[in-house]
C-alpha cells in the first residue's frame, strides 16, 4: 500500500444491508469506493452493537481494495490479534477507549496492520502529539460515534491543526460522520484525505440499483476535490 494524499472515499457498511454484506461490498467497490470502512461497536464504548472478528473475517474475501476497521470498543488490546487474523489492513482504536493508547498502537503495528487513532469530537488535536510516529491514520470523528446518519459537527479547526502537526509524515487524516457533498469540501480543504460516508453513499441505492452508489460516491468525490 503506497501512501498519498489524494481524496479517498470510504463507504461505511454500517449503512449497507446487514443480511447481504458480501454483495454490498462488491457493489460499492465496483462503483468506485477506494476503501471499505467497517464499523465495529461493542454496546459498551458506544451505545450500539454491530459485529465482531468472525464477521469481519467473512467480509475479507469480498474486499479487493483496503479494509479499514474502526473499533468503537473498549478494551481494545485483547482483540488486536483477532482483527489481524480477520485481515484488517487498517485497525483504528479510539484514544478515549483506555489509558494505554500508545501501547495499543504499537501492538496494532506489531500484529502487522496499519495503526489508526480516532478522536471523538470533544478530544483535542494535541492529545495525539506524542503518538504521531506510531500512527498511520488519524480519524477525526465529526459525530459522536455509535450511529450512522447523524448531523455533521464542524471540526475544521481541529483538522487544520492536525494537518500542521503531521507535516511530512505519511499519516492519513480520515473524517468520519455526516460526510456528504455539502460537508466534504470543508474537510478536504482543511487537509483530510480519507472521507468515510455511510448514509450519503448508500442512500437511494441497493445491490440491484448499484449505479446510485456510484453516483453518490462520485458526487462526494467531486465536491471534495473541488475545494483543493
Ligand atoms: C459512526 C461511524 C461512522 C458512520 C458514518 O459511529 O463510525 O462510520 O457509519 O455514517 P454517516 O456517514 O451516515 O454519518
Ligand atoms: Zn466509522
Amino acid at each position: 500500500m503506497s501512501f498519498d494524499r489524494s481524496i479517498k472515499i470510504a463507504p461505511s457498511i454500517l449503512s449497507a444491508d446487514f443480511a447481504n454484506f458480501g454483495q454490498e461490498i462488491q457493489a460499492i467497490e465496483a462503483q468506485g469506493a477506494d476503501w471499505v470502512h467497517v464499523d465495529v461497536m461493542d454496546g459498551h464504548f458506544v451505545p450500539n452493537l454491530t459485529f465482531g472478528p468472525p464477521a469481519v473475517k467473512a467480509f475479507r474475501p469480498h474486499v479487493k481494495t483496503v479494509m479499514d476497521v474502526h473499533l468503537m470498543i473498549s478494551p481494545v488490546d485483547a482483540y488486536i490479534d483477532a482483527y489481524a487474523d480477520a485481515g484488517a489492513d487498517y485497525l483504528t482504536a479510539h484514544i478515549e477507549a483506555g489509558p494505554h493508547i500508545h501501547r495499543t498502537l504499537q501492538a496494532i503495528r506489531g500484529a502487522g496492520m496499519k495503526a489508526g487513532v480516532a478522536l471523538n469530537p470533544g478530544t483535542p488535536a494535541d492529545a495525539i502529539e506524542h503518538l504521531l510516529d506510531l500512527t498511520d491514520l488519524v480519524c477525526v470523528m465529526t459525530v459522536n460515534p455509535g450511529f450512522g446518519g447523524q448531523k455533521f459537527i464542524d471540526m475544521t479547526t481541529k483538522i487544520r491543526k492536525l494537518r500542521e502537526m503531521i507535516g511530512d509524515r505519511p499519516v492519513h487524516i480520515e473524517i468520519d460522520g455526516g460526510v456528504d457533498p455539502t460537508t466534504a469540501p470543508l474537510v478536504s480543504a482543511a487537509g483530510a484525505d480519507v472521507l468515510v460516508a455511510g448514509s450519503a453513499v448508500f442512500r437511494g441505492g441497493s445491490v440491484d440499483a448499484p449505479d446510485v452508489y456510484g453516483k453518490n460516491i462520485s458526487t462526494i468525490r467531486t465536491a471534495a476535490e473541488s475545494a483543493l
